[in-house]
């Protein structure tokens, strides 16, 4: 029997932090017994950041070597660069035919970014969820593991999805979103109302996978929190709640069995405790990660192989959806 597919991707737009491991990479591996998993590094998404060239190039190959890093397995999981497969963005055009302009300049993430740069806005930063969308469907993908900030732009896919099926009859899956128990929203260290990010301008807020054990002890001991002075997990004490659930996700101790672990002790011998336990749950991937790094050739054969599965794949579909709309095969 054919296996559910799993597809994912990360942008290349900066350093990974914690939020993008604990609520998407660190869940894409454990998908690969159990599904047929597509892991993309976004770089088409990545260009909507404003990025420098060098920089593009240098997170590419980062964000490559994080995903192997993390027990991604080019024998299990097809692992590419969506620049290498063109079809994503064919079927982006192609989708933008049926997306309503009302709802694209709704979405959340567009708003938020456009207010912060809004002396330069972009078409292609309103027109990024028809990108994913477009990831997402060329795959048939019925689960995709994201945080939940994705999670609107997972609701506009299914929409498209809806969309598509109704105008052109059945072609595409509908796709769910798959999230992490307790990393799925990871905030800032420094401001607990807002999510943790890799372009956050205050380096304090996020940790990063690559940060050394100094600074994360840094950032850590910094983190806000509040003055009740009593360990619990509640959206009163927001600081403290994201720090139980950090500690909840590379552990996999539940937020209770940690509140009951700290019982009457206080906030400093608990971030003590989560230095320990951050520091030594990225130490692997920190070690694999530079052992890729100093290896480009294996990297190139491993994104070359990738893409050239991925673009079989998703010819066989743009082939499919070609028909589909009426246009006409060479
Ligand atoms: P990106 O590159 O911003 O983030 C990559 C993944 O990390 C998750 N994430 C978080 N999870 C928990 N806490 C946080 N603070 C946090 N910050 C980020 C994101 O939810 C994401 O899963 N649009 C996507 C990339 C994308 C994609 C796709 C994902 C493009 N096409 C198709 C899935 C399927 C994005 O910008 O992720």
């Amino acid at each position: 029997m054919l296996k559910e597919r799993v597809f994912s991707g990360i942008q290349p737009s900066g350093n990974l932090t914690i939020g993008n491991y604990l609520g998407a990479l660190k869940n894409f591996s454990v998908q690969q017994d159990l599904y047929d998993c597509i892991y993309c590094v976004v770089d088409m998404h990545a260009l909507t950041a404003g990025i420098k060239a060098e920089d593009l190039n240098r997170y590419s190959y980062e964000i490559l070597s994080l995903y192997l890093a993390a027990d991604l397995d080019p024998e299990k999981s097809i692992i590419y660069f969506q620049s290498h497969v063109p079809a994503h963005t064919e079927l982006q055009w192609i989708l933008n035919s049926i997306t309503p302009l009302g709802q694209l300049s709704r979405m959340t993430q567009y708003k938020a970014k456009a207010e912060k740069h809004a002396d330069n806005i972009y078409a292609g930063l309103l027109n990024y969820p028809i990108l994913m969308a477009a990831d997402i469907m060329l795959f048939d993908a019925k689960y995709v593991p994201v945080g939940d900030d994705q999670r609107q732009h997972l609701e506009f896919t299914r929409d498209l999805v809806e969309k598509f099926n109704s105008i052109y009859g059945e072609t595409f899956v509908m796709p769910e979103m798959l999230a992490t128990k307790t990393g799925t929203r990871i905030m800032s260290l420094q401001n607990p109302a807002a999510k943790m990010s890799k372009s956050d301008e205050d380096i304090n807020g996020a940790i990063y996978i690559l940060d050394s054990e100094k600074d994360i002890k840094k950032k850590i001991m910094r983190a806000v929190t509040d003055s009740v002075g009593v360990i619990a997990y509640n959206k009163d004490q927001a600081g403290l709640k994201n720090l139980i659930d950090i500690y909840s996700s590379f552990t996999d101790l539940s937020p209770d069995d940690i509140v009951k672990k700290f019982d009457n002790q206080g906030y400093g011998t608990f971030k003590k405790e989560l230095v320990e336990v951050v520091v030594d749950g990225l130490r692997p991937i920190q070690n694999r990660y530079n052992e890729y790094m100093s290896n480009k050739d294996q990297l190139e054969e491993i994104y070359r192989s990738g893409a050239k599965k991925a673009r079989k794949l998703a010819n066989a579909k743009i082939k499919e959806v070609c028909d589909k709309i009426g246009l006409i095969e060479l």
